[in-house]
């Protein structure tokens, strides 16, 4: 934690955002399945990236005990002005980091009953019979661990080439592989060695103690460090050079870096978010990613108009809505059960955005995709939209290949794609692809979707005949 106090304890952020905010910040983006910790950390636009990540992750560990300690001293209860998340980053400081640092409202609220909270744990260390607070946490490897997931390692093709990239991890030592045959090459994965992904064609793969967030690759926008699965989106999207696209929850911005590649720049994409700080923090980062065909809007989704003249050309809409980030949960020590009433709103909304999605009416192509491994936010969803829908939008299979299939109560249910770190070596994840329906009964499923040779025209983006047929996963 050391490295920790050059942030400062309270300055360090640019917009003036101390550490023990950005910290709160990181923590309520884990708990909407905003992103990976790692992803959060580096998209803020907090200057020290590593105190802060030192920071969220000791807290993280210490989840439970502090939710106990404040649970029992009734700080929020307390304190109502006091926001939850920042409460827990103070607390964890405050009683078992190094001693609470810099200025700021919520410190004076926390240590207006710092007694109440050190008498709360010294209560839970006589309950639980231990001296140390470490011995607080619950014993490593009781319950079954799962894999680490790799460091993947997206190659942003707007600013580089995969050969070119291969080229200067060789020259810094590290050891080329080729494309990774099974899974087993890739769990045992380790020093400086790294696969191509049998999957994604600019996806590498390395150990995942790796770390690049320092590297001048990574700085200089020619990597993007994303996980495997959230790479799935824009492939299965794969809209055509030219075409007009709707990122319809778009921050921080790394599926629509994604697509922008994958359009070569060509074409439009319209990137909503209704969250002005994340939307700010995705314009550096699309800059440094040499994207330049997008649209950025600070607007809830659900308040466009499909009839709007201006998306009267949209065929492809990415729909990644804020989840519960359970997907996440397999890697950090956040709680991985939610309350019903919390999961059913979290449905209902992301019903609610699928539908409207469904109404832009040129709509050809939808993906639909959460971190989150609950059914109700996943095929629960589709199912429930395309019931109302199924005249006009299909399933359709995504990635063959790809063995981790969806599962519910519908016979298309495998047709959508989980991702999870004992199965695919990712974070928990779900995708389903939704096709404008043009065909009869016996062709009710598909696969997805076009190979990459058809993806050239520039202008305008018809849905070529025969290209259904075409599965992306034939790899
Ligand atoms: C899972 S994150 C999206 C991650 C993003 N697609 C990426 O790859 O970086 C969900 C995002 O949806 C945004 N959001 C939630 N409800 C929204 C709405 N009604 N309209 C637009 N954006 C919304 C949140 O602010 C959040 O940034």
């Amino acid at each position: 934690m050391a490295e920790r106090r050059r942030g400062g304890g309270g300055g360090g952020g640019r917009g003036g955002l101390g550490l023990y905010e950005a910290a709160a910040s990181v923590l309520a983006g884990l708990e909407k399945g905003e992103g990976s910790l790692k992803n959060l950390v580096y998209g803020s636009s907090f200057q020290s990236p590593r105190p802060l990540y030192a920071l969220v992750s000791e807290t993280l560990r210490y989840s439970d005990v502090l939710d106990s300690i404040l649970g029992a001293a009734g700080l929020l209860r307390m304190e109502k002005k006091l926001q939850p998340h920042l409460a827990k980053v103070l607390a964890y400081d405050l009683l078992l980091g190094k001693g609470l640092r810099g200025g700021g409202r919520g410190k004076v609220l926390v240590l207006k009953h710092r007694a109440r909270l050190q008498a709360e744990l010294a209560r839970l260390k006589v309950q639980k019979k231990v001296s140390r607070n470490e011995d607080l946490l619950p014993p490593a490897g009781g319950a079954e661990q799962a894999p680490q997931v790799p460091r993947y390692v997206r190659v942003n093709t707007l600013k580089t080439h995969l050969d070119d990239v291969v080229d200067y991890f060789k020259r810094q030592q590290y050891v080329y592989q080729g494309k990774a045959g099974s899974m087993e090459e890739v769990s045992s994965l380790s020093g400086k060695k790294f696969y191509l992904d049998p999957h994604l064609p600019e996806l590498l793969i390395f150990p995942p103690q790796m770390d690049f967030h320092d590297n001048q690759l990574y700085v200089a926008g020619h990597i993007i460090l994303q996980d495997k699965a959230s790479c799935l989106p824009a492939f299965l999207l794969n809209p055509l050079l030219g075409s007009h696209v709707i990122d319809a929850c778009a921050a921080p911005g790394n599926k629509t870096s994604h697509l922008a590649a994958v359009m070569k720049n060509k074409g439009r994409i319209f990137a909503l978010d209704r969250d002005a700080k994340r939307l700010a923090t995705m314009s550096t980062m699309l800059m440094r990613a040499g994207a330049t065909c997008y649209q950025l809007a600070h607007q809830d989704f659900l308040t466009t108009d499909p009839a709007d003249p201006k998306y009267s050309q949209v065929r492809y809409i990415l729909l990644d809505p804020s989840c519960s980030g359970s997907g996440m949960a397999s890697q950090l020590p956040v709680e991985n059960t939610l309350l019903p009433e919390r999961l059913q709103a979290l449905a209902g909304f992301q019903k609610k955005m699928l539908a409207h999605a469904l109404s832009f009416p040129a709509l050809q192509r939808l993906v639909y995709s959460t971190c989150s491994v609950y059914q109700e936010e996943n095929e629960d969803v589709v199912w429930d939209v395309l019931q109302q829908r199924e005249k006009e939008f299909r399933l359709v299979q995504a990635l063959p290949s790809w063995s981790h299939r969806g599962s519910g109560t519908f016979a298309e249910a495998k047709f959508c794609l989980r991702a999870s770190p004992k199965e695919t070596l990712t974070n928990g994840f779900f995708v389903a692809v939704l096709e404008r329906w043009h065909g009869g009964a016996s062709e009710k499923s598909s696969t997805a979707v076009l190979p990459k040779a058809e993806n050239t025209a520039e202008d305008s983006c018809p849905v070529p005949k025969g290209r259904m047929k075409q599965a992306r996963g034939a790899l």
